[in-house]
């Protein structure tokens, strides 16, 4: 069963006189797979934060069917859809959204805290995910005193931490210089392949995409194509790279 599933999701923003209206998505699909590292991709203006909005069932489609793990999250209370995205759903934004009074290891272990979790099951999820996002040793600090890329790792690890059914990310490197986008598209990518996490990534930058097993090109708010990445991540870039030009006859929409 696939762990996300939406179909034929359509968003119509404004309104009441067709002139205002915006068609921000058309009928568009998709379905990510158990353990799938997904990336979305397209110009500006395209529908990506509306799509990943309506994944993350902060807003709700004019028309459609969502199901995250079978589940449609319209058909829940306002209270139990809230306990849903809290279980089922982990998210990382562009400006990381750690807390300053907290420390590294207090922001990560926050969602636990809340869930009232067992102290050792808390030690041995914080051990184990922070060894693989390579930040056991930033832990006791707080988050300005760490570097962007330390502190976006940091924000994966608290995203991670309850187990959700899949992690969306929006524009996770937006914020990053190439080093540490490296290592944040490299930390996600070790958390794909060693915890079977289901990730779904929107990004404008074809080098954090190309850490991503398989792309879905979005214009105009409709489903454009899709490519599979093969074995080599270099390779990929540049097939990236070309279905980023049949998108836009130039694409210049890189930050
Ligand atoms: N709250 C809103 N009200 C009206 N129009 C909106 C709103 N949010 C986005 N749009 C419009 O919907 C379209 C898709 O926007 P968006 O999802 O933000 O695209 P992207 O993230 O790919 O840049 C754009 O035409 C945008 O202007
Ligand atoms: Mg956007």
């Amino acid at each position: 069963m696939a762990v996300l599933k939406a179909e034929n999701i359509t968003k119509i923003y404004g309104g009441k006189t067709a002139a205002v209206r915006v068609k921000a998505l058309d009928k568009f699909n998709i379905s990510v797979e158990k353990g799938e590292f997904i990336g979305v991709m397209g110009p500006s203006g395209s529908g990506k934060t509306t799509l990943l909005n309506i994944l993350a069932t902060i807003d709700t489609p004019s028309s459609g069917k969502l199901l995250i793990n079978g589940t449609n999250p319209s058909d829940l209370s306002e209270k139990d859809a809230a306990l849903f995205r809290r279980k089922e759903l982990g998210f990382v934004f562009q400006d990381f959204n750690l807390l300053d009074s907290l420390s590294i290891e207090e922001n990560i272990i926050l969602p636990l805290v809340l869930d009232k979790l067992e102290v050792g099951e808390i030690e041995k999820r914080v051990d184990n995910i922070a060894e693989i996002l390579n930040i056991k040793n930033i832990l006791t600090k707080r988050p300005y005193e760490v570097s962007g890329g330390q502190q976006q790792r940091a924000a994966c690890a608290r995203a991670l931490i309850h187990n959700p059914s899949i992690v969306l990310a929006d524009e996770p490197t937006g914020n990053l210089d190439s080093k540490a986008s490296q290592d944040v598209m490299e930390a996600l990518e070790n958390l794909n392949q060693h915890k079977g996490t289901s990730i779904m990534m929107v990004t404008h930058d074809p080098f954090a995409a190309s850490f991503c097993k398989r792309i879905v090109m979005i214009k105009d708010g409709k489903y454009f194509s899709e490519i599979v990445r093969g074995n080599s991540r270099q390779s990929f870039f540049k097939e990236i790279m070309d279905s980023l030009s049949m998108l836009e006859g130039n694409y210049n929409d890189i930050p």
